[in-house]
């Protein structure tokens, strides 16, 4: 089956220059696809450079290496972006781990919702931007009762339902969720995960999820990569990940993962990933969809995976 790419970065990198020597290189040399319609995962300890991928892709940092292209369009480069500027400002939609954060305080959340659809100047599909608002809610599991409050009178996960429908009014084909769940309830991350999953069914839009918790990205994404330092180490279906981690750093990483069975649990060993071990290297297909980083020796993969 031959399957679209929606967004296919490649060698990306973006240093911070904290001084003239200092310098942070959050993401280095970067190279993966998204696929249309798939669920793709970006797993990492903190500081590995997740969101500032996240953040490259939606267009809030210019890498300073390398090539985004979201429908070939290649949105690094000014000319092209400005020209195709409000497509990618209406078809790609970010949702934050923190919408205490991103959600404007002081307005209810008929006019949180029914913003970006007036800063677009769209046309509400449902008659009013009221009614989309009240759609959108409903579609996410929020009382239209929701409709007047301001965020200060919700609970965390109303709120994250709140900032999902925001998004979702802009009917997306891309969904970026930067730690989605990470602020909420063990209970009330279920609920999201699932409601994701709902929505990405049904939708069918194109959905990145990055996260810290190993156990949702299982259960939600198709495939999945891994960060470690700026650098994408492994990258594979998302079973095949799971039940056969290649590299040192992604071992570890799973070994991590409580298991529900007490016995089982009990005999659990936690793996150490030596730092010493990682070095330059390039991603290498060892099988078909699974791409490790390994150190190189002359031949170079783009990671097209
Ligand atoms: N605006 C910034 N200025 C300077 N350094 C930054 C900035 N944003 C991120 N960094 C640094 O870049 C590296 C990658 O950060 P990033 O936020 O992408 O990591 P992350 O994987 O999303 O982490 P977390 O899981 O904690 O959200 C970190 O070392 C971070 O300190
Ligand atoms: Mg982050």
């Amino acid at each position: 089956m031959c399957k679209e790419v929606l967004v296919d970065v490649k060698h990306l990198s973006h240093h911070f220059h904290l001084t003239k020597k200092a310098v942070i290189r959050a993401v280095d040399d970067v190279s993966f696809q998204i696929f249309e319609g798939e669920i793709f995962g970006l797993v990492g300890e903190s500081g590995s450079g997740k969101s500032t991928v996240a953040r490259c892709l939606m267009n809030v940092y210019e890498p300073q290496a390398g090539t985004i292209r979201y429908h070939g369009i290649n949105i690094c480069n000014k000319k092209e972006f400005q020209k195709n500027r409000k497509m990618l400002q209406t078809r790609r939609q970010i949702i934050f781990q923190d919408s205490t954060s991103s959600l404007n305080q002081r307005m209810k959340v008929a006019d949180i919702i029914s913003e970006p659809m007036k800063i677009h100047h769209m046309t509400p599909p449902r008659g009013s931007c009221r009614e989309e608002a009240k759609f959108q809610m409903k579609y996410v599991g929020l009382d239209e009762s929701f409709l007047d409050r301001y965020p200060s009178e919700l609970s965390g996960g109303q709120r994250q339902r709140v900032a999902i429908a925001r998004a979702l009014s802009m009917e997306p084909e891309f969904l970026v969720a930067d730690e989605p769940i990470a602020s909420l309830d063990v209970s009330i991350q279920a609920q999201v995960v699932n409601l994701f999953r709902h929505l990405q069914q049904e939708h069918g839009f194109t959905f990145l999820f990055i996260a810290h918790d190993l156990a949702m990205v299982e259960y939600l994404c198709d495939r999945v990569g891994v960060m470690y330092h700026g650098r994408l180490v492994e990258l594979a279906p998302s079973k095949e990940l799971f039940s056969n981690p290649l590299h040192g750093y992604t071992k570890m990483l799973l070994s991590a993962i409580p298991i529900p069975d007490p016995i089982r649990e009990r005999k659990r060993k936690l793996l150490l990933y030596d730092e010493s071990d990682f070095g330059e290297g390039a991603l290498r297909e060892v099988s078909p969809g699974h791409f490790v980083l390994q150190p190189e020796k002359g031949g170079h993969s783009d990671g097209e995976a």
